[in-house]
């Protein structure tokens, strides 16, 4: 039996996705070809985006139920791609295996996105991108940001341990990456807590520079 949260999901962003999500993904994900991994892929939201270049294609995602629902959208076969059960803090990958990372939505989500963000690097080639659209925390309107530290231990227990107050841009950087584009934006009908984004691209540069 599929939990609801992982049932609800494409039902509860659906307006989300109309309002400019959709396009965002479209947008970040057309440049992308080579081999591609894809982490916390969720219900397979941009399994249909990847442009024919990409040619090999992975995603992780560590919950059952969201799993059962990419699986089957890869059996409908709007794109082939192989589907992985591994947190982004552990990734099953030999180093320097894919050309690209993407994660939309996750970093708030995983357990240790230090960690995540080290792997990421990890299973980069040198000079890889990782591609990123996150919710983060609301640093330029005090007012949301106090609103996110409120009720953000009643949501991490409801909405899949998804953290409202995030700074992935920081943590980017700090993982080794040379963030060379980033643009911030309202989530446009998304619930105000999670409204703050950025979405971009980042080089994995050597750490050792
Ligand atoms: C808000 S959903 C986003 C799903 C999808 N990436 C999207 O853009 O719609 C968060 C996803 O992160 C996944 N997730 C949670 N913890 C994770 C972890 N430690 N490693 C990888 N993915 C994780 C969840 O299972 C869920 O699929």
């Amino acid at each position: 039996m599929l939990k609801p949260a992982a049932l609800l999901y494409d039902r509860f962003m659906r307006s989300v996705e109309e309002a400019g999500l959709l396009a965002w993904r479209t947008a970040l994900l057309a440049p992308l070809s080579g081999s591609v991994l894809e982490i916390g892929a969720g219900t397979g939201r941009n399994l249909g985006r990847y442009p024919p270049a990409v040619t090999w294609l992975v995603m992780t995602e560590p919950d059952r139920n969201m799993r059962a629902i990419l699986e089957r959208q890869v059996r409908a076969g709007s794109r082939e791609g192989e589907v992985v059960d591994a947190p982004a803090e552990h990734l099953p990958f030999p180093d320097g295996t894919f050309d690209a990372v993407v994660s939309t939505l996750v970093l708030c989500s995983v357990v240790d996105p230090d960690a995540a963000l080290r792997e990421i690097h990890r299973v980069l080639r040198p000079g890889g991108r990782l591609v990123f659209l996150e919710h983060v925390a609301a640093a330029e309107r005090p007012a949301r940001l106090r609103w996110q530290r409120r009720i953000e231990p009643i949501w991490k227990r409801v909405a899949g341990n998804c953290h409202l107050t995030r700074d992935s841009e920081r943590a980017i950087g700090s993982a080794g990456f040379d963030i060379t584009a980033i643009e911030r934006a309202s989530m446009r009908k998304a619930p105000g807590v999670i409204r703050p984004t950025i979405r971009g691209s980042a080089v994995a540069v050597d750490r050792g520079r």
